[in-house]
């Protein structure tokens, strides 16, 4: 059967784990030829091996996002292994909790680096090459804390504002180029960042996660790979500067409390 993506290529960046990984899955799926780049490269391979036993092409780099070489070397791999690139996948993003004023510059820095720097490099390497071939679709992962702000965030949600504005600007500049560029916005997904965020109380993080979700769970990775498909194919083939908000409904509500059980015993 044929896929979406036959005979394209793609870099999924951070694709070791969590949605990078079960998005360089999908999209392999899909018939595409996926670089799989991650700061661990034992975690990328293993994404690689599980693709190839699939039957999918994927190639997998070790390689630090917001460092320009890593991104640089990412890009060129692609074009040696597979000749083009299709799609790019600007999927790194890192958080640290701490209060503004204990933030460290340099945490400051490297959660900016990492979140949207990365995301600057990975379109300013890749572009030009998309330009070239007349075609491309670009994902940035964004995610609803750059559409509000989160109580001992505020690195994350400065760097991921950013990268909804960023996509926007891309977009405008390479719409005559048919280069489509847009994000996926995503609510509280259960990969490894719980454990990150939520330390030795991650249970508890999960579980209060599950509840802010008017679905009254967590999002899968595998549902934000379906949105980043959709991004990435011509399914999507109108959509340029967009934000795809998959969430769980938490954006649908205004924040304020809200009273089922007197909406339903007034009368
Ligand atoms: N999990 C969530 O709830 C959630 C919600 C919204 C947005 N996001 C964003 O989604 C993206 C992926 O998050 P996740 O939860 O799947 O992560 P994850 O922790 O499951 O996996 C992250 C992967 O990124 C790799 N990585 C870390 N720093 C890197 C770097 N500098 N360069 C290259 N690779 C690096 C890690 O080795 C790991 O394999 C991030 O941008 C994150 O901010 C996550």
């Amino acid at each position: 059967m044929a896929g979406k993506l036959d005979g394209r290529v793609a870099i999924v960046t951070a694709g070791g784990a969590g949605i990078g990984a079960a998005s360089a899955r999908r999209l392999a799926h899909e018939g595409a030829a996926v670089v799989v780049a991650d700061l661990s490269g034992t975690r990328a391979e293993a994404v690689t091996t599980q693709i190839r036993a699939q039957g999918g092409q994927a190639v997998w780099i070790k390689m630090d996002a917001a460092d320009p070489e890593g991104v640089y070397a990412t890009v060129q791999l692609a074009l040696q292994t597979y000749g083009r690139i299709d799609i790019l996948f600007n999927n790194a993003g890192m958080a640290e909790i701490a209060l503004l004023d204990e933030i460290s510059l340099e945490s400051w820095q490297r959660v900016l680096a990492v979140t949207l720097t990365s995301v600057f490099l990975g379109m300013k390497y890749c572009l030009p090459i998309m330009r070239k071939q007349g075609k491309g679709a670009i994902i940035n992962t964004a995610s609803i804390s750059g559409m509000g702000g989160d109580y001992g965030l505020s690195s994350y949600n400065a760097a991921k504002a950013g990268v909804i504005n960023l996509t926007r600007a891309a977009a405008l500049e390479n719409a005559r180029y048919n280069i489509r560029v847009n994000c996926v916005c995503p609510g509280a997904i259960n990969t490894r960042a719980a454990e990150i965020l939520g330390g030795n109380r991650a249970d508890e993080f999960r579980r209060l996660q599950a509840q802010a979700h008017p679905l009254g769970r967590m999002g899968e990775p595998e549902e934000i790979a379906n949105a980043v498909l959709f991004l990435a194919s011509d399914d999507s083939s109108f959509m340029t500067g967009a934000m795809l908000v998959v969430d769980g409904g938490v954006t649908a509500h205004t924040g304020l409390p809200s009273f089922p059980h007197f909406v339903q015993t007034r009368q």
